[in-house]
């Protein structure tokens, strides 16, 4: 079966194509950040007029990459939520349609199933069920037990800010720019060990919830103290990272412990910083990470969520609904 993936929940326009006996065989992405850069995040009517823009042209990149004519298509998948509306609008609306002239299924994918699911993509080490997900973006923070395709139970999140979100409102703070998550992870790498403590928050009671909103006001307060000098600010990035990378470790392990679950897997755009990857290797347990680039939003986990969920029969009917919100708990077992 080969489908066609659309991505555009936020900020990159992702189309790939999947074949079920083939693999993935076209992957193209367009990322808006130069065009929100100037506004220091995501302005979301920005970003839905450029995923008009730039939808069609690359869905016919991805086909001529592939070597194939659109009639090839034997499903579409498309990002259904979470996300901004207007952006999940244009994704859906132009699926839902282009499957409908086609006279091909559709499905609506859910953004975090995908990323769940990106480690998938690698075929020779790809995890088997069940395992525990820690599912880290900028929207996102969850530990989730995943039995199944579609069987999900979320054991843990944050109450607050993302993990992501953290990263970004830390790196703004410190005039680093946009998107901060990568740039304070590379100014981390100078900063010197043991100039700050940060606090870990949500450490001490149990359970498995994460709070990150206290950890960007500390970073703040160190900040405002500091001298302000540039190796202040590699400092802070360096004990914001421990201690967001820390709490993420030590939830981990006691969402592993609570089920004796023997494999995680990471996922989400958060999941590309090398100081966690490094971390979570520690835990014992078979730990699998997507590729780094799809670790960030793209098509081709959408392809691939699509696809699987397409080959199990299950599609959805002639209306566009996206939805903004969407639970991981409500979607169907496959
Ligand atoms: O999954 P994603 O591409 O989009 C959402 O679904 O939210 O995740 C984007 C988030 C941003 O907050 C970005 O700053 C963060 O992932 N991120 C990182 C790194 N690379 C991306 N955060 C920390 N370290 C990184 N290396
Ligand atoms: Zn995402």
């Amino acid at each position: 079966m080969i489908v066609l993936g659309i991505e555009s929940s936020c900020d990159e326009t992702g189309i790939a194509i999947y074949d079920t006996e083939k693999g993935l065989i076209a992957d193209q992405l367009y990322s808006q950040v130069a065009l929100h850069a100037e506004y220091g995040g995501v302005v979301p009517e920005l970003a839905s007029r450029d995923h008009i823009q730039k939808t069609v042209p690359l869905i016919k990149e991805a086909i001529a990459e592939a070597g194939l004519a659109l009639s090839d298509l034997d499903g579409i998948a498309y990002t259904s939520g979470p996300g901004l509306i207007g952006a999940l609008m244009v994704g859906a609306s132009i699926g839902r349609s282009l499957a409908w002239g086609l006279k091909i299924p559709a499905v609506a994918v859910h953004h975090m199933e995908g990323h769940l699911l990106a480690p998938m993509l690698e075929k020779d080490n790809s995890p088997e069920f069940p395992f525990i997900a820690l599912l880290v973006s900028g929207g996102h923070t969850m530990l989730v037990d995943v039995q199944a395709i579609g069987d999900y139970k979320i054991m843990g999140q944050s109450l607050d800010d993302a993990v992501g979100e953290a990263f970004d409102k830390t790196a703004k703070m410190l005039g680093l720019g946009y998107p901060g998550g990568p740039i304070l992870a590379e100014l981390a790498t100078k900063g010197e060990e043991g100039a700050y403590d940060f606090p870990r928050p949500m450490i001490r009671q149990g359970g498995l919830d994460f709070s990150y909103s206290g950890l960007k006001t500390f970073a703040l307060t160190t900040w405002n103290k500091s001298e302000k000098t540039e190796q202040d600010k590699a400092n802070i990035a360096h004990a914001f990272q421990e201690a967001v990378v820390d709490t993420l470790f030590i939830k981990c392990r006691r969402a592993i412990e609570s089920i004796d679950a023997e494999r995680l897997v990471i996922a989400g755009g958060v999941g590309a910083n090398k100081r966690l990857r490094e971390k979570l290797l520690e835990l014992g347990v078979d730990v699998f990470f997507p590729k780094m680039e799809y670790c960030t939003d793209n098509g081709a986990m959408i392809a691939y969520a699509g696809a699987i969920r397409l080959e199990a029969g299950q599609t959805e009917d002639t209306e566009i609904k996206p939805k903004p919100r969407w639970s991981l708990e409500d979607l169907e077992r496959v």
